[in-house]
């Protein structure tokens, strides 16, 4: 089971992480909670210890199921969270201030029943509070015990300026989308990785599922399902027909391989942008164990090469 320790920390984590974000019962189509909750039994008892989540995914559904299900075993667990997203009345918008992240931490450590979490990340960046003053916020959490480590989501090029203030960086992780669909986040996850010391952590890592190759160009989402709306341009127009391009190529390789479609997708993003962490979102049991297979072998050079080429942006 490949792991990988995120930098500047004592965590050693299996290098999938489960994405917490079907756990929330919310925008995804229709989900059974039994399910989700044996999907998360399924990834601990096969070597996934980490998972990720956030306070807005089912407005807290998601940390409540992840607790549910890892009971008496949370300790087994790195469990990541996040904050910053507020949803209120109806509407969204994003809070890095002080007050708001002493308020969503402990709402958080509620819902999944911890007294520490153990890496708290910054959802998205306020646009107005300086990424000092959130770091000062942070430091004041880990002092207090309430979080062990503070990582970034969602940055990108005009975020660098911020980071070069810091004589040592104290955000020791970022996420952001990538993944064989989606590559134009591809230079940023490269500079972040290599100059800023941070672990990289991909979403989005299975194009929101098209890259597991079950769908077609027929596919259809209900409306409860957030891949209905066009917004998720993976599964519309031309780029879904690239996509399907793009999946011919991972059904080769699985043949090749003898792996499932989703995990050779996973591998590409593991072999290309080492030292990685990628995130998955799983709705049963058997798509983890299907994912899971992606920590036990390596693609060829061949094999990468092919897969750039068909999906170069
Ligand atoms: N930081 C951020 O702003 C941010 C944003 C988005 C996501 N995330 C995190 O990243 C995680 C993953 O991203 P994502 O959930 O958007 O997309 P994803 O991981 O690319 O796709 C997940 C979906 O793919 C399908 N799937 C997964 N494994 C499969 C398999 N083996 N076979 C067939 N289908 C499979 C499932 O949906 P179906 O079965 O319905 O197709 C699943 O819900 C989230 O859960 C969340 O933790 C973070």
């Amino acid at each position: 089971m490949q792991k990988v320790q995120i930098k500047k920390t004592d965590l050693l984590v299996s290098s999938l992480c489960m994405g917490g974000c079907p756990l929330g019962g919310y925008g995804w189509g229709d989900t059974v909670r039994q399910d989700l909750i044996d999907a998360v039994r399924t990834a601990l008892d096969n070597g996934v210890n980490f998972f990720d989540t956030a306070d807005t995914y089912g407005l807290g559904e998601s940390e409540r199921t992840l607790a549910e299900a890892l009971g008496s075993d949370s300790s087994k667990a790195v469990i990541t969270t996040k904050f910053g997203v507020r949803i209120e009345n109806g509407k969204t918008f994003y809070d890095n201030s002080r007050e708001y992240i002493f308020q969503a931490v402990e709402g958080s450590l509620k819902r999944l029943k911890r007294d520490c979490i153990d890496l708290y990340q910054v959802h998205y960046r306020d646009g107005k509070t300086p990424l000092s003053d959130v770091a000062e916020s942070l430091e004041r959490l880990k002092e207090q015990g309430k979080i062990r480590y503070y990582g970034l989501s969602n940055i990108h090029k005009e975020d660098e300026e911020e980071l070069k203030q810091f004589t040592v960086n104290p955000f020791v992780s970022f996420q952001d989308e990538y993944s064989l669909a989606c590559r134009k986040n591809e230079s940023d996850m490269f500079t972040f990785r290599d100059s800023y010391e941070m672990t990289p952590f991909t979403w989005g890592s299975l194009g929101q599922g098209i890259l597991s190759g079950k769908y077609d160009k027929n596919c259809k989402f209900d409306s409860n399902d957030r891949r209905s709306r066009e917004i998720y341009v993976n599964f519309h127009g031309e780029k879904l027909l690239k996509n399907l391009e793009i999946v011919e190529v991972l059904k080769e390789i699985a043949i090749e391989t003898g792996k499932s479609v989703s995990s050779v997708a996973i591998r590409w993003i593991l072999d290309y942008l080492q030292d990685s962490v990628v995130i998955v979102g799983a709705k049963s049991p058997k798509q983890v164990l299907q994912n899971a297979e992606a920590l036990s072998f390596s693609l060829t050079n061949e094999q990468i090469e092919r897969l750039n080429k068909i999906s170069k942006e």
